[in-house]
């Protein structure tokens, strides 16, 4: 009896064993990736889509680690820059410490975001990217339609930062829920929708901390937080020209979740989906000119890529 009791545990201790090399030795069969196993994984069109948001992507990287570290992607991730010419006006912003580390995470998010992007559907070199405060200050004009005394410096504190921020990672969103119907491989969905989720989270973090600020003033303007936002998703709204897309952090109720409600910590459509882009709509934008031919704003000499280079073509 008492040879049996031990025999079994020892098959239970040997069984355990087992199980644990399973986990620890090798792959779990239960985990594999699961793939359709017909179809190709990345179409052609797909690789335009995508290298579209290399753009943004490369935007955002440089954007948030010059930002929260005082260097860019040059320094983080030669290999992704390809030879291109660095930002013009990337500076260090003066953060507070919890900022600061959420902009740095935000930072190097986009390092890998751009590897991702890269190693799937290729890529070409940075753009040239006009991250300098005389810019952000010329965005901020526009959107409120008269020359803001002083100029608005994005880097001068956390506040300015993130309102500057505001401008960023929606845009990327917008054009990832606008490619999302265009994409067909299911290598290229499953890096859209991981892509569309972290600028999803981004912009939720950026806009909660403003939302919870929204009737602070912004230094030395007698402006709320709100009103930046609103004023600079009008802009955005103007700009792309077609129509809602873009809302600040607090709305008249007609435009809030259900109609019913003037609180809006995300931005949403009217059965609260994310709005779409296409990528002229984001080129005007970003380019600040309301006309995907004429390149500026962030983008000098415009942006890279089939699609943008086409919409440069047209150019007189
Ligand atoms: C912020 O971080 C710095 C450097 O790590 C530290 O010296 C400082 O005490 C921190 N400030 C606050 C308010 O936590
Ligand atoms: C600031 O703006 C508020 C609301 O627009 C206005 O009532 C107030 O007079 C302004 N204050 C200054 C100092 O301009
Ligand atoms: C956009 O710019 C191009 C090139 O300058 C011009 O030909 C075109 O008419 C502009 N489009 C609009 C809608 O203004």
């Amino acid at each position: 009896m008492a040879i049996s009791i031990t025999s079994s545990s020892s098959v239970i201790v040997l069984v355990v064993m087992i199980m644990c090399c399973e986990v620890l030795c090798s792959p779990n069969p239960q985990c594999d990736p699961d793939y359709p196993d017909e179809g190709p994984p990345i179409y052609e069109r797909d690789v335009e889509l995508l290298q579209f948001a290399e753009n943004l992507e490369h935007l955002e990287a440089d954007y948030f680690l010059w930002g929260a570290f005082g260097y860019g992607l040059d320094k983080f991730a030669p290999d992704l820059v390809g030879g291109g010419p660095p930002p013009i006006g990337a500076q260090r912003a003066n953060l507070d410490n919890q900022t600061q580390s959420i902009i740095g995470e935000f930072g190097l998010q986009e390092v890998g975001h751009l590897r991702a992007l890269k190693s799937t559907v290729g890529g070409f070199p940075r753009p040239l990217l006009d991250l300098s405060k005389s810019n952000f200050a010329k965005i901020m004009d526009s959107a409120f339609g008269r020359k803001l005394d002083p100029p608005f410096d994005p880097y001068a504190n956390s506040i300015n930062y993130l309102l500057a921020s505001y401008v960023v990672p929606y845009v990327g969103l917008n054009g990832y829920k606008g490619s999302n119907r265009f994409i067909r491989g299911y290598v290229s969905k499953d890096l859209l929708s991981g892509l569309l989720g972290v600028e999803a989270g981004q912009d939720a973090v950026i806009r909660h901390h403003l939302y919870e600020r929204g009737e602070q003033l912004v230094h030395p303007y007698n402006i709320t937080v709100t009103e930046f936002t609103n004023r600079i998703s009008e802009l955005r709204n103007n700009l792309g020209m077609c129509g809602i897309k873009d809302e600040g952090v607090f709305v008249p109720p007609e435009l809030g979740a259900e109609m019913r409600t003037s609180s809006n910590v995300l931005s949403a459509d009217r059965n609260s989906l994310s709005y779409p882009r296409t990528p002229k709509e984001i080129l005007r934008i970003v380019y600040g000119t309301g006309n995907e031919s004429v390149p500026g704003g962030f983008f000098p000499r415009g942006a890279n890529g089939k699609i943008a280079l086409q919409y440069l073509k047209h150019q007189d």
